[in-house]
């Protein structure tokens, strides 16, 4: 593929599960035909299971797949990824663009085993992706130009906000959106929790809870005020608020929040050197 392949070229998803569908549903809304488009996977059953919900061709091997493909995107667990990559490789004949959501693993990684020139395009998305309400950061490797970044950015298009990072912030990426959505279902847990304790059933402290973090995304998203702001504009003085965010203060729920990133972010470096070694 050149810099200048309009429009919608033929895209292989290698690997249908959590991620591959969720590519796969965006790239449909994004304005793709199901016969642009091909699944593979390893299980039958999930492949029938995804021909019939979207209408795309599966069956067909990694390499039949990536040699009939514009764009390879990579969608397999990050310890696979370097068995599709000698799978592939074979096949491509110069022009393709590979994308790869797996994590950790290094871009230089995908260059040493494809062949020479082959633009790569490193995305690390994250699950609210499914709903639409992702957050995806995408880095070119030495062959990427512009306009590979632009197509990535046309296909995630409908998954949420895509921002473009230097791959060396990746891992920061990593921590930060990655991995954010179990700590704010950590928070949305613990809140659920605390409303039981305080006697509410559990099904109406859990919808309490995802309401109010669902809505206080939106406010901080659609204000555009510092999250410093919103929390003074809830803390009347000497009321409730103040006095529950002392807690969080005094039981290092903010210094936990920062050991939990800066954890996951070292844990993506080293499972990104394991898998590239
Ligand atoms: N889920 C997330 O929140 C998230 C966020 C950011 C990045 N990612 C990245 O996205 C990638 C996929 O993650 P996931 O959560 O979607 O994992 P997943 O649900 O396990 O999906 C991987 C799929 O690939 C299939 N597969 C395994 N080996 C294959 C092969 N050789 N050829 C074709 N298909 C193969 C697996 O089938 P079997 O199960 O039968 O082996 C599975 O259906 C990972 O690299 C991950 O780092 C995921």
């Amino acid at each position: 593929m050149t810099d200048q392949t309009p429009g919608t070229p033929q895209v292989a998803v290698l690997g249908g599960g959590v991620m591959g569908e969720t590519l796969l549903a965006a790239l449909l809304t994004a304005g793709w035909a199901p016969e642009q488009l091909e699944v593979t996977e390893h299980s039958p059953a999930r492949a029938a299971e995804l021909a019939g919900r979207y209408a795309v061709r599966t069956g067909a091997s990694n390499r039949e797949a990536a040699a009939r493909a514009d764009v390879v995107l990579v969608a397999v667990k990050p310890n696979v990824v370097s068995t599709v990559l000698d799978e592939i490789a074979p096949v491509l004949k110069g022009g393709e663009v590979v994308v790869t959501v797996a994590a950790g693993l290094p871009i230089s990684a995908y260059e040493g085993r494809l062949p020479a020139a082959t633009p790569v395009v490193r995305v690390m998305p994250n699950t609210p992706a499914v709903v639409g309400k992702g957050a995806s950061a995408i880095a070119g490797g030495t062959h990427a130009t512009d306009g590979h970044l632009v197509l990535v950015e046309k296909m995630l298009a409908s998954t949420g906000l895509v921002v473009r990072v230097a791959e060396k912030d990746l891992d920061a990426v990593t921590a930060i959106s990655g991995s954010g959505p179990a700590y704010a279902f950590y928070l949305i847990d613990a809140m659920a929790e605390a409303g039981v304790l305080l006697g509410l059933t559990r099904d109406l402290a859990t919808k309490l809870a995802v309401a109010t973090v669902e809505g206080s995304a939106a406010l901080a998203a659609q204000s555009g005020d510092h999250p410093v702001v919103l929390r003074e504009r809830v803390s009347s003085p000497g009321g409730t608020t103040v006095a529950a965010v002392r807690e969080l203060d005094a039981h290092g729920v903010r210094a936990g929040v920062v050991a939990a990133a800066e954890a996951a972010r070292d844990r993506s470096r080293e499972l990104g050197a394991q898998y590239a070694g």
